[in-house]
């Protein structure tokens, strides 16, 4: 299949799929008869750029990375908003990378339903729309014979959502503790090491693992987004995300760490959700105190790890790169490759 896409936000997400279409796409056009052409990129702060026959990424990522606006590009049409070019472009499948809110899902939600509603793919990492409305969203878009696909949204190219619905299915998915945030167990694998909480942040935000506002990576409400997540899509609730109880890492103090240390023990930020004999829920993201012999504790830098509570199988663990340019970016890759599978 030759897919045309269009980028709606280009941050690093963005950046690091298009950098792997570019390096990939011999392989990926012999081994998985795929093609795709970007013909446009919008972005609230870099502008944006349209050309119906396609863009030179290279020149486009070249232009992004000094900093330039889009309307530096040569040719094509400049100044279209999101919606204009999800609306407006020859596009048939949308990339929807741009900033993430768990509470409103906005602007992703209007963009993902415009995009669904004018029968387009779309693919995207945004965690807010699938938090507020994963199920719907998903009817819209088989009622419109198009698809959604958000396997980056749960520890980003790391595939947890293709395992508990492919690899996993038979099995009934009775609850999940992990790993969740990027963000958070880098700094607190930094701060171990002895750097300061500001230091390990500002590394995290320039390696392109925390979120545009960091607040949320650190409060927890990446780790309470992806909760909410698993346990609507992977099993099968309705949970809002008022209904997690949420403490983020910011009040884990260098002395709070030293002592872990001393009594053998690593601090953790733990997202887990478990269902009850009732049918009802239990969730919640707070930070724990691991004995050195738990699994998690051993999971460190950016890694996310997320075990799967199983019927038949017990304890299923998949670990992984939880964030990160390429590796979110990868996630897009995943979703794509779905899509032209299925067509
Ligand atoms: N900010 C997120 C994290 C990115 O640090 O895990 C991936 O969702």
């Amino acid at each position: 299949m030759h897919f045309k896409i269009a980028f709606i936000g280009f941050g690093t997400v963005g950046q690091g799929l298009s950098e792997i279409l570019l390096e990939k796409k011999e392989m990926l056009a012999e081994k998985y008869d795929f093609h795709c052409t970007i013909v446009a990129v919008s972005d609230i702060m870099k502008g944006s750029v349209y050309d119906e026959n396609g863009l030179d990424m290279v020149k486009i990522l070249e232009i992004v990375k000094k900093g330039e606006k889009l309307d530096e590009y040569p040719t094509g049409i400049k100044g279209m908003d999101g919606l204009t070019t999800i609306k407006e472009t020859n596009a048939d499948t949308i990339v929807e990378v741009t900033f993430t809110d768990v509470k409103t899902g906005e602007p992703a939600l209007t963009h993902i339903k415009t995009a669904l509603g004018a029968g387009k793919n779309v693919v995207s990492t945004n965690k807010g729309p699938v938090v507020k409305q994963a199920v719907e969203l998903l009817e819209m878009a088989a009622s419109n014979n198009v698809h959604y696909g958000f396997e980056g949204v749960v520890l980003a190219g790391t595939p947890v959502l293709n395992l508990a619905r492919y690899t996993l299915a038979g099995n009934k998915i009775k609850g999940f503790r992990g790993i969740l945030n990027g963000t958070t167990n880098y700094i607190l694998t930094r701060m171990e090491e002895g750097m300061s909480y500001d230091d390990a942040l500002k590394k995290a935000q320039e390696l392109g693992y925390a979120e545009a506002d960091p607040t949320g990576d650190v409060e927890g409400l990446d780790a309470l987004g992806k909760v909410v997540i698993l346990t609507n899509v992977v099993l099968g609730k309705n949970l809002d995300w008022k209904d997690v109880k949420r403490k983020g890492i910011t009040e884990i103090t260098k002395e709070d760490i030293e002592k872990a240390k001393s009594e053998g023990k690593r601090w953790k930020l733990i997202g887990s959700a478990e269902v009850q004999q009732d049918g009802s829920i239990k969730a919640k993201v707070w930070p724990e105190k691991l004995p050195l012999s738990d699994p998690l504790a051993g999971v460190g830098e950016a890694i996310n790890a997320l075990t799967f509570h199983t019927d038949e199988l017990g304890s299923v663990t998949i670990v992984g790169p939880g964030a990160g340019r390429r590796e979110t970016g990868f996630s897009l890759l995943i979703d794509l490759l779905e899509i032209n599978r299925k067509l």
